[in-house]
């Protein structure tokens, strides 16, 4: 146990539940002093609400207690301590005394404190230095760095990064490179094709959303293959590095923040290196399917027709729907492999965002992989909502003069995107995650969730594959 010294001259995080300080280590008098004075200020009630005080007798301690339900889950805790970190500031060292008493609850409050001092200062004068932080606990063996928190962690912050990265100074190549180094260190086998190797592949579709760039589109396969792997799961992920819409050139407010068109590819390529680095005892197989979607002399035309690398061909009515274009070539090469199932991820519809707002992902797929996704979101303590993909729709998507074009019209245009999906998942089990929405936060913090990049998908990704272990 820590010494009350630390606990009375460090900034502090505590819980309050039902009334009451929660559990805490403090001193006795100094609890009931903060009691009474947030009794004074008023009581935190809503969820995650917090009150800030100082420390008595030492006004130059700052104290945030964050309001906890009754029995908090993890995920509360995670959430709970993220807010209370992040609202925090700049701090040296922060002492965490959140109520638990178990080593998965411990973890989700180490969790919460790390996602919630995050910050993005690459294009700032001044760095904001991450503080240190002290979980004071009555549980044994939990003194050191959890390993799995660092690593999740660390995949999180991996994703945020690069989404937060101007499209300037992130185009393909980059992304590549990221992943590369990423996973260099680790078993993951890194393939990619570009040039007249992808033309090889037969991937039209990103030829063709990236034929306005200069900046060549690639496929990138990284394979976690471990010797015990009990099953396979394949990952397809979205990498437009800048979504300009194309020729079907988006309005200058839907462009703003298109550099984060890349995010479904950065979180797969997170999840390989977080199962890599964890040792899971599954193949987990990522393709990342990268291209800039631009507007020039080269850019592909509104009515081309490409040929996917399935031998589907698809008429283009909508250059702005390229990112269904491009998962199309990582779905059709995912199949090959024959997995036990695949799982795409992708900013891939403003219509998400209108019917299920910022913080939520639609989910769609096979039935019984769907379910497993919800139930790893809910542990992972990311929300996600399961929306259906009716056959009847799947005639919007009929073409005059090829198998399909890529969009249909205006109603459901995140159902209609998934249906387009599904025609190159080869009938395998698939979840298609489109995460436009909660990819990126572009209002105000919330929880442990910043402002920019979210990170969002990669702790439902490992729960899922880590859950797959354990069958
Ligand atoms: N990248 C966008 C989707 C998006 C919008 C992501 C806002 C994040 C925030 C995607 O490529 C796109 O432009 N989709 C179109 C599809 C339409 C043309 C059928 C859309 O949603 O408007
Ligand atoms: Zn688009
Ligand atoms: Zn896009």
């Amino acid at each position: 146990m820590n010494s009350d010294i630390s606990l009375l001259s460090s900034s502090t995080v505590l819980g309050w539940t039902d009334g009451q300080l929660a559990a805490s280590h403090m001193p006795k008098e100094i609890a009931s002093s903060i009691a009474a004075r947030i009794q004074t200020l008023g009581e935190p009630t809503s969820e995650n609400s917090t009150v800030h005080i100082t420390m008595p007798g030492n006004d130059k301690v700052h104290v945030v207690v964050v309001f906890l339900p009754s029995h908090p889950s993890p995920a509360h805790l995670r959430e709970a301590t993220g807010r209370a970190v992040r609202e925090m500031g700049a701090q040296k060292h922060v002492v965490i005394d959140m109520p638990h008493s178990t080593v998965e609850e411990h973890a989700a409050i180490e969790e919460g404190a790390l996602l919630g001092s995050y910050s993005f200062d690459v294009y700032r004068a001044t760095d904001t230095s991450v503080p240190t932080f002290e979980i004071v606990t009555d549980l044994p063996d939990v003194g050191k760095p959890n390993t799995h928190v660092e690593i999740s962690v660390a995949a999180q912050q991996f994703v945020q990064n690069l989404v937060n990265t101007p499209a300037a100074d992130l185009y393909p190549e980059h992304l590549e490179k990221a992943a590369r180094e990423l996973v260099s260190n680790l078993d993951v086998e890194v393939t990619s094709w570009s040039g007249t190797a992808l033309e090889e592949m037969g991937c039209g579709g990103l030829i063709g959303v990236g034929k306005g760039s200069v900046h060549e589109p690639r496929l990138v396969k990284l394979d976690w293959n471990p010797n015990n792997a009990r099953t396979h799961v394949a990952l397809v992920g979205k990498g437009i590095t800048f979504d300009s819409g194309g020729m079907s050139l988006k309005s200058h407010e839907g462009m703003i923040d298109m550099k984060t068109d890349m995010t479904g590819a950065a979180t797969v390529a997170a999840t390989v290196f977080a199962c890599a680095s964890l040792g899971v005892p599954v193949r987990v197989t990522a393709w990342m399917c990268i291209a800039e979607n631009m507007l020039s002399g080269t850019s592909m035309h509104v009515g081309d027709v490409l040929r996917i690398a399935n031998g589907t061909t698809v008429e283009v009515n909508n250059t702005d729907a390229e990112g269904r274009l491009v998962l199309a070539d990582g779905l059709s090469h995912a199949v090959r492999d024959n997995p036990d199932q695949i799982i795409d991820v992708a900013t891939l519809t403003g219509a998400q965002i209108r019917a299920l707002g910022n913080r939520y992902a639609g989910l769609m797929g096979t039935d019984e992989l769907v379910t497993c996704i919800v139930q790893a979101a809910e542990k992972a303590g990311e929300y996600i909502w399961p929306m259906p993909l009716p056959d009847y729709l799947m005639s919007v998507l009929d073409s005059k003069i090829a198998d399909m074009r890529n969009t249909g019209t205006a109603e459901a245009g995140m159902l209609t995107a998934g249906l387009f999906l599904r025609r190159f998942t080869g009938g395998l089990p698939w979840a298609h995650i489109d995460i436009a929405g909660p990819s990126f936060n572009p209002g105000s913090p919330w929880g442990y969730t910043p402002s920019g990049a979210t990170g969002y998908g990669v702790r439902t990704l490992l729960t899922h594959i880590e859950t797959l272990a354990t069958q």
